[in-house]
């Protein structure tokens, strides 16, 4: 690992997407951070407040502390929404988004505000309703992605996903292989206990955001990081949308991207 200015990129174009590739996972999540958090410096220098979407994963975790540690922030100024919660789950199941950002982030940074769906919320659809409410107030500046190992963002699913969804976030049935990889990255101890549906925000409202940072690391990635880039566009492989983006970049590692 370098430092900032040493970090070496390639850089190429897929369609209106502009794609970074890195050697190391380390320098990718530094890199990235950087790029956020200038982005949201000069937000900051032209607004009161930035919203942003965060996302979680494994891939984001050494992004956030990175992103944490890049200072000069104020970040009683930012707003953070996220991408998805599971259905019925208590915020504080190690499971649980809400959980994952409190300790990470909401924890660390304190002043910042947080938007959280409530994946146990008794009326989930008021709980989009209310979600949806907060979400329009004003223009997303910034949203962040990983990409599921089926192609997913946030919890659009390859047999749900629509690019002209006309909700902002909704309830979806997630894929078994979905629920496999919560599994294997850890977060449930097996495959029963992660919950069938969750809250998922809409393909339309990520891509609304005025900037989006998607990030994608290790072997696990290779194969749907070919599909989105070479495929065809289309909800078969929700993050090929990102190729009709030009306000979005897409940051791979040497083994996310080594079948390109
Ligand atoms: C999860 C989440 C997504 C996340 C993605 C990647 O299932 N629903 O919001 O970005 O899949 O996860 P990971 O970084 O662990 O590969």
């Amino acid at each position: 690992m370098g430092n900032i200015e040493e970090i070496k990129f390639q850089s190429f174009q897929v369609d209106a997407l502009s794609v970074r590739s890195y050697l190391l996972f380390t320098d990718m999540a530094i890199d990235a951070a950087s790029w956020a958090g200038k982005y949201l410096q000069d937000c900051l220098k032209y607004q009161d407040n930035a919203r942003v979407i965060l996302a979680t994963g494994t891939t984001q975790i050494k992004f956030l502390e990175a992103l944490i540690k890049f200072g000069g922030i104020d970040w009683s100024r930012i707003v953070f929404f996220h991408l998805d919660e599971y259905l019925g789950i208590e915020a504080n199941h190690i499971g649980s988004f809400r959980r994952y950002l409190r300790d990470r982030v909401e924890n660390v940074l304190k002043s910042a505000t947080f938007h959280y769906i409530k994946g146990d919320a008794i009326q989930p659809l008021e709980e989009c309703d209310r979600y949806t409410q907060i979400l329009k107030e004003k223009p997303i500046d910034l949203c962040l992605l990983g990409i599921g190992e089926n192609g997913h963002l946030a919890f659009n699913e390859p047999s749900i996903a629509n690019f002209n969804d006309t909700k902002a976030i909704k309830l979806v049935k997630l894929d078994n292989s979905t629920r496999q990889q919560q599994v294997n990255q850890g977060y449930f101890s097996q495959l029963d206990a992660v919950p069938q549906y969750a809250f998922t925000l809409t393909i339309p409202t990520i891509c609304a955001a005025k900037k989006i940072l998607c990030m994608a690391n290790g072997d696990r990635k290779s194969l749907i990081i070919k599909e989105m880039l070479k495929g065809e566009i289309s909800p078969k492989c929700p993050a090929s949308v990102l190729r009709l983006q030009s306000h979005a970049t897409l940051f791979l590692d040497a083994d996310a991207a080594n079948l390109l």
